[in-house]
């Protein structure tokens, strides 16, 4: 069997000065397998990441933000790769092998937004509470794997050394499309599929039946009521 552990090089920075308490976070992991991974994160919000396979720094902040560069970032994020499979590999020497721990991923599909027809909405395939990272993460879209036209964020630290991992699918609900999200972990015995379906919800009748039996019933028993009430004080 593949060990794969991970190890981090994590800072964080509490400003204290002021009432408000920030947290400055950057995270660099490895495993003896390939993940690799260099997030910033300011408050629980990625500013940026490396993208390894592209070779470059991808800046998260929103558009809004200005832009602020982080010298030489990107080389910085490669050699604390190399010094983490150093760490790691004098690690799992020192602890003789270790065994893995392993927590199955909790996971959920959801839309950004409220579903409306013909209107351009993403779909959120959230997985949580795993170790260790990363997840794997695949789509379909009506039994169709649609899976290359989705994202893969990258994973992000939980306080319980957990770690949480999105993907995003763009979509155009159309009636009865049905979309699913598989996770693939090594914690889970078989994939995890959680399903979703474009239910555009029409007005309801349910409650105004409802509400009407509940009145009628109501009215019926007050009527009883009197009746037997003047019939009980005539008998008197
Ligand atoms: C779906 O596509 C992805 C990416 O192209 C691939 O890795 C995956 O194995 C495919 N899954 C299935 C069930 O075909």
């Amino acid at each position: 069997m593949k060990l794969l552990l991970i190890f981090f090089t994590l800072s964080s920075i509490k400003d204290i000065s002021a009432q408000i308490q920030h947290v400055d976070l950057s995270l660099s992991g490895c495993s003896s397998g390939s993940a690799k991974e260099y997030v910033a994160e300011l408050d629980g919000e990625e500013i940026l990441h490396t993208d390894f396979k592209r070779q470059i720094l991808v800046n998260k902040l929103p558009d809004f933000a200005e832009p602020f560069e982080r010298t030489c970032a990107y080389k910085h994020s490669v050699l604390e790769q190399k010094i983490c499979k150093l760490n790691l590999d004098l690690a799992v020497k020192v602890y003789k092998n270790p065994s893995e721990a392993l927590d199955i991923p909790q996971n959920s599909i959801y839309s950004k937004s409220n579903v409306e027809l013909e209107a351009q909405n993403t779909l959120v395939c959230h997985s949580g509470s795993f170790f260790p990272p990363p997840v794997r993460i695949t789509w379909t879209r009506n039994g169709v794997n649609v899976t290359d036209e989705s994202t893969l964020s990258q994973f992000y630290p939980n306080k319980d050394n957990t770690y949480n991992q999105f993907s995003h699918l763009h979509f155009t609900p159309k009636e009865g499309d049905v979309y699913t999200c598989t996770v693939e972990h090594k914690a889970l015995e078989t994939p995890d599929t959680k399903t979703w379906e474009v239910d555009v919800e029409l007005p309801s009748v349910g409650p105004a039946v409802f509400c009407g039996v509940g009145l009628a019933v109501g009215l019926l028993g007050v009527v009883t009521g009197t009746f037997f009430l003047i019939k009980g004080n005539r008998c008197n």
